[in-house]
């Protein structure tokens, strides 16, 4: 099965203005070594902490950011070997909800044009008017269609984007944090409205800080740790088995009650040093996890060969599969 979304290997470092501003130094690697997948039919969730990578990833794996190593296939599609023309067609199957819903309104545009303007483009064939009207409805947005986005809400903003989305009808799916900043019931109300589009040709990846929301919407999480990924497991495994150390923390704050000793206060490694990023905090490092950085191996749990795959010294030592 050609996977929805392919990243393999990615590295992406930003620039850092020099002192004059003008000479730029490549800062540490934002995303470092990353693979993720997303399948057809499958809803993939992608935690971790701010400033981790998670925006950068999917931002470049979309074509929105050039990144320096690795591939990216978009729907079977090789991205560096695209035309602009080729990349704004696959776009349109491949929709990313941004983290701020205000950063994809066009503050002088209406709810109602917003929502014609995806209409004309993503459903020529059809009445703009219908489809406003239907997908408004749908989401809850019918009785702000004169609205500008600086007179609504988060969670209406949210809504707009989503019909948005839902009118262009993508194979894929990426979601920013899209339910950052609203309350629980909107919280659930959001998430429901992004998973309807979910069908056995369909892929959803997830981006959010809410571990029960990931838990609730997908089948498979990523945990992202300094750029790179440190845990990919199915989500009924999660506090089951034994976890990276750094996911142990997550879930622990979470409210999750899994079995590790809780992270030391120091600081991190850092990002670009030859050992763990996790090192600083790890309650469980061993001698060589600054001399080394562990690779994703996988751990034989319950799950089935391959499912589980854990970057660290302690949890998951051998040799990678
Ligand atoms: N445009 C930029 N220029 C320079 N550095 C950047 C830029 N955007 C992000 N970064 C840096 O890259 C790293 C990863 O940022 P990113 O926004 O991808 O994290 P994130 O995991 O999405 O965080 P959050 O959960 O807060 O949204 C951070 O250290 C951030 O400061
Ligand atoms: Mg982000």
């Amino acid at each position: 099965m050609t996977p929805l979304l392919a990243i393999r290997g990615m590295v992406k470092r930003y620039r850092n203005p020099g002192f004059t501003g003008l000479v730029g130094r490549r800062s540490e690697a934002a995303v470092d070594g990353v693979d993720l997948e997303v399948q057809p039919g499958e809803s993939v969730g992608l935690i971790g902490e701010s400033g981790s990578g998670k925006t950068t990833l999917v931002r470049a794996a979309l074509g929105l950011l050039d990144f320096e190593q690795g591939e990216v296939e978009l729907l079977g599609h090789p991205l560096r070997g695209l035309s602009k023309g080729q990349l704004r067609g696959l776009r349109g199957r491949c929709q990313l909800m941004l983290q701020s819903p205000d950063a994809s309104l066009n503050p002088g545009l209406s709810v109602l044009e917003h929502l014609l303007e995806s209409a004309r483009l993503h459903r020529p064939q059809a009445d703009a008017g219908e489809v406003v009207a239907d997908f408004a409805e749908r989401v809850g947005i019918s009785h702000r269609l004169a609205g500008l986005p600086y007179e609504l809400s988060g969670g209406e903003k949210r809504r707009v984007g989503i019909a948005r989305l839902l009118i262009a009808d993508p194979h894929l799916t990426v979601a920013d944090e899209p339910t950052a900043g609203l309350d629980a019931a909107l919280k659930a109300e959001i998430t429901d409205l992004l998973l309807a589009t979910r069908s056995p040709e369909r892929g959803h990846l997830f981006i959010s800080h809410d571990i029960p929301l990931i838990a609730y919407a997908c089948q498979r999480v990523a945990v992202m740790y300094a750029g790179r990924v440190v845990e990919e497991l199915p989500v009924s495994a999660i506090g089951a088995v034994q976890h990276h150390p750094y996911t142990s923390a997550l879930l622990q704050a979470a409210g999750f009650a899994v079995d590790c000793p809780p992270a030391l206060a120091a600081a991190p490694a850092g990002r670009g040093l030859p050992g763990c990023c996790y090192l600083g905090p790890c309650p469980l490092a061993l001698p060589c996890c600054s001399q080394q950085a562990p690779e994703l191996r996988a751990l034989a749990d319950a799950d089935g060969p391959g499912q589980h795959r854990v970057a660290c010294h302690h949890v998951a030592p051998g040799v990678s599969p």
